[in-house]
């Protein structure tokens, strides 16, 4: 095998995938077979008892479409959208065109496409279907940090595409978009990058743009229970289903600039070089809350952003998969922060606890700024034979 090859087995490895096109474990990629040993041959598995895009090892580009419904659509016309969006995934994912692609090459290359719809609280109003709204599903409450604008928040159906190219992203997103264009108005879209397949090494946990390791302290994805719904009494729509959260957060770079090393690393209460917490060990060491200092301070102060978030209860975690956003990275001020997506099977018991206190307090919030917010719930995954949501919509 030549040096491009070897490189190549070292990206799919550390992405854990597999490109030789084998037989490969439920819910590992895999290369289509016979396919040319490049990343962008690559697919995840569209079918399955969750929706990919969810424990997917998050792919470096993100394109994020919140629509509302259009006057009249009601739970037959969503049935009839379902159907077309799982054609539609269902080719895209494999590297195949949609039936009415008008750039069909553009598909050619799907890159670990995956494609993850879910509905917000007024689908339910707006289509007569208010007695299948799940009881949590509702935007989240307003906290005193929020400056939330509209242009950011809220959304009857949503559609997270993400892979491993951007014009892969930009292609999916669109072509999808376009299928809804009778059911549904685009009413915001959001872009996100982490660092592109391949550019840094094996297992490293993703940088914001703080520069600080976002992701060290996460589900991995092997904790599904804390994922997916398993609740015997939720609808078969929902089980195996989950629920996003999307926070649309400012993060303010004129301003951090102006902020020391030491006093960047209290604020999280972990060291920017390497992740470790403030009371030592590596990155995945837990941190000592209890430690104090030579003056018998807190070695992880009152207020640091891991204090805050951190929850004594191990069923409160919850899954983020954050995206950078840079709408002007210069100039000031500047537009760039966070994407921040979180999964969770329970959000009442596992999302509002962390959200509320950091709200309270955390002195990340003296450079953060909410100025989105939106809830979906995330249907199951699409069965053999199935289309999406189909519970819900037959
Ligand atoms: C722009 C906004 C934010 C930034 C820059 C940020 C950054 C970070 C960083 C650097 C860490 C430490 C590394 C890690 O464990 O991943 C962290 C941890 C964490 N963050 Fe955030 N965060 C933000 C917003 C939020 C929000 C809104 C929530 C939840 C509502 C949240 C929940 C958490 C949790 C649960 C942890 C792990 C705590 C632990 O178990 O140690 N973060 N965040």
């Amino acid at each position: 095998m030549g040096g491009g090859g070897l490189a190549l087995g070292a990206v799919a490895s550390w992405a854990g995938l597999r490109l030789d096109g084998g037989a490969a474990p439920a819910g590992e990629a895999t290369a289509s077979p016979g396919a040319p040993a490049y990343l962008g041959a690559l697919t995840e598995p569209w079918q399955g008892d969750h929706q990919a895009g969810i424990t997917t090892a998050p792919q470096g580009f993100m394109s994020l479409t919140a629509f509302d419904l259009r006057d009249g659509v009601d739970r037959v016309r969503l049935g009839r959208l379902m159907r077309i969006w799982t054609d539609d995934i269902s080719r895209l994912a494999e590297g195949r065109p949609g039936l009415t692609d008008t750039e069909p090459e553009l598909a050619a290359h799907p890159a670990r496409l995956t494609v993850t719809v879910g509905f917000g609280p007024g689908m339910f109003d707006k289509a007569g279907m208010a007695a299948d709204k799940p009881a949590w599903l509702a935007q989240l409450p307003s906290y005193p940090i929020d400056r939330l604008e509209s242009q950011w928040s809220e959304g009857d159906v949503v559609l997270q595409v993400a892979a491993e190219d951007p014009s892969t992203v930009a292609h999916a997103a669109r072509y999808l978009a376009k299928s809804a264009g009778d059911f549904l108005a685009v009413r915001w879209v959001q872009h996100g990058f982490r660092n592109a397949a391949g550019q840094v090494p094996d297992g490293m946990t993703f940088r914001n743009a703080f520069g600080q390791l976002d992701g060290s302290s996460n589900l991995q994805g092997e904790e599904e229970a804390l994922v997916f719904i398993a609740d015997a009494a939720a609808p078969a729509w929902l089980r195996g289903g989950t629920s996003m959260v999307v926070r649309r957060i400012h993060m303010d770079l004129d301003r951090w600039d102006e902020v020391d090393r030491p006093t960047r690393e209290v604020t999280i209460g972990r060291r920017l070089a390497d992740g470790a917490p403030l009371t030592g060990g590596d990155e995945h060491t837990p941190p000592d809350l209890d430690a104090v200092n030579a003056l018998g301070f807190p070695a992880i102060d009152a207020a640091a952003h891991i204090r805050r978030a951190r929850t004594p209860d191990p069923t409160q975690r919850i899954l983020r998969r954050p995206y950078t956003y840079e709408a002007s990275p210069a100039g000031v001020p500047s537009d760039t922060g966070l994407v921040f997506i979180t999964f969770q099977a329970d959000l009442p018991h596992q999302y509002l606890p962390v959200q509320a206190r950091l709200a309270e307090l955390d002195l990340l919030n003296t450079w953060t700024t909410p100025i989105g917010s939106a809830v979906f719930a995330i249907p199951r995954g699409i069965r053999a034979g199935e289309y999406l949501a189909q519970d819900l919509f037959a």
